[in-house]
């Protein structure tokens, strides 16, 4: 069970069993903490490494959902990224999936909508993914994975880690599909986009376990096909442009 526990203008979310992130979560709000590297700062996001009494862990901010307009309205009733992480990876790993790094603890401030929002999780020590084998123990844990109806949301090969026990997964949600395969072929598209992948020639649906094209390929296809369409392309560059004059879109 995830306990919640306010302090000052924040909610402090962590696993009942873990009494002591109560502590952990109050120094993260009063900025008692040592930030040893960033690795992220932008208007989307913040990614840092952090320690607190000699240890390492990474603190992340997902600032999309607060700035975005219907995103933002959405968080009315949604528990926003980050504890949305948190209560699904936990429950993913109890299930059995080591591989996620381990999150501990969130921090929210809402009022009405998300105003901002705090994961603390496990640093991984380790490196980038480079060679095709790694590209085979990614896979590895997407067909685990899938298998189980869970979903990345964001595969590519920047959000693993090679360790030495291991490829690692960060940056997910962890979320499930009940019905079709949407989500799942979606991740499958999105990798064989990556960069490594496509500088390594490396065919992703041939180490994908599922085989059948069902009526889910056919219409994220169609869905992706027409996001690549000119026009669209054109909406998405003008509001780039828009979102570099300030706009929040
Ligand atoms: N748990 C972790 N352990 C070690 N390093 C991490 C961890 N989480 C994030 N990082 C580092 O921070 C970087 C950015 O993190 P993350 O992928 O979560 O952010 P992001 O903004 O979603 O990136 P992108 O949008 O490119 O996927 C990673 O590439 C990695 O170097
Ligand atoms: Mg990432």
């Amino acid at each position: 069970m995830i306990k919640n526990k306010k302090y000052k203008e924040y909610n402090i979310y962590y696993p009942e069993e873990e009494i002591f992130y109560e502590e952990l979560g109050k120094r993260i709000i009063d900025k008692e903490f040592k930030e040893s590297e960033v690795y992220k700062n932008t208007e989307r996001n913040y990614v840092a490494k952090i320690e607190i009494k000699g240890e390492k862990y990474i603190l992340k901010s997902p600032k999309s959902e607060t700035i975005i307009p219907q995103r933002r309205i959405q968080t009315f009733i949604k528990n926003g990224e980050a504890l949305n992480t948190l209560i699904n990876v936990r429950e993913r790993i109890k299930e059995g999936m080591k591989e996620y790094a381990v999150p501990f603890l969130v921090i929210v401030k809402k009022n009405i909508f998300i105003k901002e929002s705090y994961i603390l999780m496990e640093c991984i020590e380790g490196e980038s993914i480079k060679s095709t084998a790694d590209i085979d123990k990614i896979m590895e844990i997407v067909n685990k994975l899938h298998k189980e109806k869970i979903y990345h949301g964001d595969l590519n090969t920047s959000n693993f880690i090679k360790t030495k026990n291991g490829v690692r997964i960060i940056d997910t949600q962890g979320k499930q599909e009940r019905f079709f395969h949407f989500k799942r072929w979606n991740d499958i598209f999105i990798m064989e986009n990556d960069l490594l992948v496509i500088e390594k020639e490396y065919e992703v649906e041939e180490k994908y376990y599922k085989k059948n094209k069902d009526i889910s390929y056919y219409m994220i296809l169609v869905v992706r096909k027409i996001k690549k369409l000119k026009f669209v392309e054109w909406i998405k560059s003008k509001k780039k442009e828009l979102r570099k004059k300030g706009w929040r879109i």
